[in-house]
């Protein structure tokens, strides 16, 4: 029998439904799995709130806090998707319980907090993990896997950027992530801790790093309509020395018009160069600098590599290797709309009108091709 893994979650939040979402989609992107997981109960900062989530998603069990889910001993593991200042305690005391932890990243508060939970874990030989999502991207799969392979030659630069418009948006309030004694600080924790992970897993280890905060607005409004007086960073800017030698930038910010989500980074070495863009993650750019630029240009230039699906076995085969990522977002908005109009009794569209109409289309053009391709009416 397959072992099944019960999994409790701190935090309900944008992530902790991330987190639960990709629980229970595992089955249908990774065959025959060896194991089995599912969300068995969370907790939030209400419990009222917790029950109804439960009830509306199927948990079995809602947890009055943390410590409450961390004391079930039918949990196997801790998955902390709350705020940053209390990864530390839950996942302390998670580690104490015997309980595997996955924690949300800014991992902790502070480096002292960081190497107490990073000892504990070893101590206690559970297994657990830092939320640095980017690097399962399968173009950034793919990016870690050219530059192992030495594609890129020496690493001898690099700019990695994250860049939000939340902070310079005057219609949005301010929460948490604003808040230095709940966030720690501010986009430095938020995007740069995301950004400094992805150039050390790409590029290596740090040797030297300088770095230039900015608070640009002192205030911001709150949801009450009164004024937060601004106490954590806007704006990250780093520069940053490896130990091999490369130099690069690494620069974070909420201040940024046109930036939704807006993580993009370079690197150059001595033999080629590779180029990413969150917004376009189904592509990866490599420029292979052995390739000739003349005449006329040559074949010198960055190739897009198609990066979606291709993700290794067991998963890779659902959705299919083709897909972009936003395939089956289409797919469940689809369903969605359909269930719901049969559910209200309400009209959905595309309807079998719009599906004879397309027929009709594409018998009319199998009418002309039969007929040595000339036009005919519709
Ligand atoms: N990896 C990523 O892509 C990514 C993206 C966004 C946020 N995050 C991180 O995930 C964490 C959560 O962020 P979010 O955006 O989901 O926040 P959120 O504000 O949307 O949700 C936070 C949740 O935690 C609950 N909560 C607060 N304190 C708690 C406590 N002590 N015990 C139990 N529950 C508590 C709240 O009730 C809420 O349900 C943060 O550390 C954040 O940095 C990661």
């Amino acid at each position: 029998m397959k072992k099944h893994l019960h999994v409790g979650i701190a935090g309900f939040g944008a992530m902790g439904r991330t987190h639960a979402y990709s629980i229970a989609s595992l089955p249908y992107f990774y065959e025959d799995l060896p194991f089995r997981a599912s969300v068995r109960g969370i907790c939030t900062t209400s419990l009222d709130k917790t029950e109804r989530i439960c009830d509306t998603l199927g948990f079995e069990r809602a947890y009055a806090d943390a410590h409450a889910m961390i004391a079930d001993p039918e949990i196997d593991v801790i998955d902390i998707c709350t705020p940053n200042n209390s990864h530390f305690e839950i996942a302390s005391a998670a580690l104490d319980a015997g309980k595997h932890v996955l924690c949300e990243k800014p991992f902790c508060f502070d480096e002292q907090q960081a190497q107490t939970l990073a000892k504990k874990a070893a101590e206690k030989n559970l297994v657990c993990g830092v939320v640095y999502n980017n690097r399962h991207l399968s173009a950034i799969m793919r990016a870690k896997q050219l530059i192992d392979e030495g594609a890129l030659g020496r690493i001898l630069s690099f700019s990695f950027h994250y860049r939000h418009d939340s902070d310079i948006d005057p219609a949005r309030t301010v929460g948490w992530k604003q808040n230095a004694e709940i966030c720690g600080a501010g986009t430095l924790f938020d995007l740069g801790s995301h950004a400094l992970d992805l150039c050390f897993y790409l590029c290596g280890d740090f040797a030297k790093i300088g770095g230039r905060s900015q608070i640009a607005f002192d205030t911001h409004k709150q949801a009450d309509g009164s004024l937060w007086q601004t106490n954590a960073d806007e704006a990250f800017y780093m520069t940053a020395t490896l130990t091999s030698g490369a130099v690069g930038q690494i620069s974070v910010s909420k201040l940024s018009h046109g930036s939704e989500d807006g993580l993009e980074f370079s690197v150059w070495g001595t033999d080629g160069a590779i180029r990413f863009t969150l917004a376009q993650s189904d592509i990866l750019y490599y420029m292979d600098a052995s390739q000739p630029k003349l005449p006329l240009g040559g074949t010198a230039g960055f190739t897009a590599i198609p990066a979606s699906g291709r993700y290794p076995a067991p998963g890779g085969k659902f959705p299919t290797v083709k897909a972009p990522q936003g395939w089956l977002r289409g797919h469940v908005h689809g369903m969605y709309l359909y269930l719901d109009a049969v559910a209200g009794g309400k009209h959905f569209s595309p309807d079998f009108s719009d599906g004879a109409y397309i027929q009709h289309v594409m018998a009319c053009a199998m009418k002309s091709d039969a007929e040595g391709g000339k036009e005919v009416d519709v």
